[in-house]
């Protein structure tokens, strides 16, 4: 059995002061932690304070980014050590909007995924298609691609360790879930790519979340697949209520 895991990547949102807010509003609000992983990824900027509020609370912690190098002259980056010292235990690798708006390619994501990896943070690496790649029956092609190039040369023993995620690029923040057919087939096919890349254990163990519009509505059908293992929420994550009802929805 793999045990559902939510996370919620609150990406370029919320000051220091209005992330204590929502991390204390969410305290409140999940009430029931058992039976399901809970991340939250705040900016680097509100990791100290929330994870200060997370305290005791089974809740966990996570980066949204990492760099691969972990201390020298790289003006503005950010290291596992450091993250580690924080407090965070996950960091998400490869989103979409990294690969599309900062120059991220399956190269460094292999090595910002090795860099999680050796600093004992749990990586959860993305991967997915945009519209047009969808549009040109290219969804396998690149889900084949980010997923050979990204987890390129990892043992099967760290392989374990790592969560992936699907995330159709048309998706996101559009109010355009994929229907749960449509991410249970892809979530199949990388099962499948992770048995030729690795073994059957691995394919079979390896937790693989969806995400892209996750809302407290569509959570529960998208769960009932069987190779769908939890969440990962933007909008949704952003308010107390909404990501609650996620969490609590996503229990199988
Ligand atoms: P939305 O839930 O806002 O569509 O964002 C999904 C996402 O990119 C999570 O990483």
């Amino acid at each position: 059995m793999r045990k559902p895991i939510i996370a919620g990547n609150w990406k370029l949102n919320k000051t220091p002061h209005e992330a204590i807010v929502l991390a204390n509003d969410l305290k409140r609000e999940i009430v029931d932690v058992a039976g399901v992983d809970i991340v939250l990824c705040p900016p680097f900027t509100a990791l100290a304070d929330v994870a200060d509020t997370l305290t005791d609370t089974g809740i966990a912690l996570g980066a949204q980014n990492i760099f691969w190098e972990d201390a020298g002259a790289f003006t503005g980056e950010i290291s596992g050590p450091m993250l580690k010292d924080l407090g965070v235990s996950y960091v998400i690798i490869g989103h979409s909007e990294r690969r599309q708006f900062f120059n991220e390619t399956n190269e460094t994501v292999n090595k910002r995924l090795r860099a999680a990896l050796k600093n004992g943070l749990a990586p959860i690496v993305c991967v997915g298609e945009n519209l047009a790649q969808r549009e040109s029956n290219k969804t396998f092609d690149i889900i084949k691609d980010h997923s050979e190039g990204s987890l390129s040369g990892l043992s099967s023993e760290e392989m374990k360790k790592v969560v992936l995620a699907y995330e159709p690029v048309w998706a996101i923040g559009t109010g355009k879930t994929a229907t749960p057919d449509q991410a249970q087939e892809v979530h199949v096919f990388i099962r499948q790519l992770l048995g030729k890349m690795f073994n059957t254990e691995i394919a079979n163990s390896v937790r693989i979340q969806y995400g892209g519009s996750v809302t407290p509505d569509n959570v529960v059908s998208l769960m009932a697949q069987a190779d769908i293992d939890g969440a990962l929420v933007g909008g949704a994550s952003l308010k107390a209520p909404s990501f609650a009802a996620i969490v609590k929805g996503a229990k199988k």
